[in-house]
């Protein structure tokens, strides 16, 4: 049966956004995805940024489990700061389920405490179908909203991808807007689920949500220590597979990253400028790297490799994949390069003046990804994730 995904968008009709939020110094915030990569770069820029309590929600049997494991991942990336962590409040519960799986009587006290919504979970999954996402990245958006319209309305900061524009109505001459709305012809699983995801967030509008959408792209370590939560992202698992199999293709493509502490701290900064709400921005990087600068830093960090045609590579690649076919470095490679908009293949072309404008104001600048910060990359992919 094929996927409508205009239907997937059923926003519940006792949702609604009565009151007009007045936006002063946020005094609490939730924030969902703090376990993950951008979620705890985003917590730390609001302890930073803000004077709030920050209540994330985190899939955990109890607070006190849920504080344990959100710690230890604060301190893998290096955030930990014990001076700040009072302001972290734990939050069990879970997107998918009802009311984002938070008791009742939490759950209203949220309702009635919160003054604004950083929504940065979800199931960040290229392998999953639409259905095995829809629970906690469409359901889970659906009941975040329920939390935003509760007592008082609350603003809300969806993090979204560039990637809900990747499809054929987009590739045209004209650059991709960030006023516009993305076409719903859309492949794969996890871009369906963040369109409808936004379709929901601009049906909340149209009831009087206030709300920002910030569509980033691919996000990379951090510019201190290049720790890189994101290492089953294709770029990452490619990188890889030209390790193991000791050969490179030969592509002339760019790809575009962004480091992750660059665009939490962005994220939050515009997100407490007034005239930035209710838009929604494009965030990538105005240098994007070339994958012969990748293959250069690979060379860089010491690994050797011989320099192949794209399809000579391929071949290499089958090859290993059916000699290894439970491999987590090739497999997952080799299923990704089915995709039609795959790392090398042309994106649409994009527009950012709003983010320019945004970032210009607050004088933020986007790190290039230079020899400097590609090889931070390279040795930290070194020190573990490439074994
Ligand atoms: N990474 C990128 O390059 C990139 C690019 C563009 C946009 N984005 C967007 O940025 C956001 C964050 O991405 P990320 O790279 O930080 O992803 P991530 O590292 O995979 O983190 C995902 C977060 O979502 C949480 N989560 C997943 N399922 C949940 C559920 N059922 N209930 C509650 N929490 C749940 C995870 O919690 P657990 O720790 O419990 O799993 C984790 O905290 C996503 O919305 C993504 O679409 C990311």
């Amino acid at each position: 049966m094929t996927l409508d995904l205009t239907s997937e968008v059923q926003l519940d009709p006792t949702i609604q956004f009565s009151s007009l939020t007045t936006l002063n110094e946020p005094q609490h915030i939730f924030l969902t995805g703090a376990s993950g990569f951008l979620g705890a770069f985003l917590l730390d820029s609001l302890l930073h940024q803000t004077q709030a309590e920050v209540h994330c929600l985190i899939r955990c049997p109890s607070e006190a489990e849920g504080w344990a494991r959100l710690k230890k991942h604060l301190e893998f990336y290096q955030l930990w700061n014990p001076a700040l962590a009072q302001r972290i409040h734990v939050v069990p519960g879970d997107l998918s389920k009802p009311l984002m799986g938070i008791e009742d009587s939490v759950f209203d006290f949220l309702a009635d405490t919160i003054d604004v919504i950083y929504h940065s979970a979800a199931q960040v999954n290229s392998f999953y179908s639409y259905k095995a996402l829809k629970s906690t990245n469409v359901l889970g958006t659906h009941e975040l909203l329920r939390l935003a319209a509760k007592q008082r309305s609350k603003p809300v900061h969806f993090m979204s991808t560039l990637a809900v524009f990747f499809s054929p109505a987009h590739f045209q001459e004209e650059p991709v807007k960030e006023t516009d709305v993305p076409d719903v012809a859309l492949k794969g699983g996890y871009k369906q689920s963040k369109w409808v995801s936004e379709a929901l967030l601009r049906e909340a509008q149209a009831r009087g949500l206030q709300a920002s959408v910030y569509r980033t792209a691919r996000l990379m370590g951090d510019t201190r220590v290049g720790i890189n939560g994101n290492t089953q992202d294709f770029l990452c698992s490619m990188l890889k597979a030209c390790v193991h199999l000791q050969q490179v293709p030969a592509v002339d493509a760019n790809i575009n990253m962004m480091a992750v502490d660059f665009a939490a701290q962005a994220i939050v900064k515009m997100s407490l400028q007034v005239e930035n709400l209710n838009r929604a921005f494009h965030l990538y990087n105005p240098t994007p790297t070339h994958w012969n600068e990748l293959y250069a830093a690979l060379e860089a960090a010491e690994y050797h490799f011989e320099r192949v045609p794209f399809d000579t590579w391929l071949e290499r690649l089958k090859q290993a994949t059916q000699a290894e076919p439970r491999s987590r470095t090739y497999a997952p490679v080799a299923f990704l390069l089915r995709s039609p908009t795959f790392l090398f293949a042309p994106k649409p072309p994009m527009d950012n003046a709003q983010a320019q404008q945004a970032l210009a104001a607050l004088n933020l600048e986007c790190p290039v990804n230079n020899e400097a910060l590609l090889k931070l990359y390279m040795d930290y992919f070194k020190s573990d994730f490439f074994n």
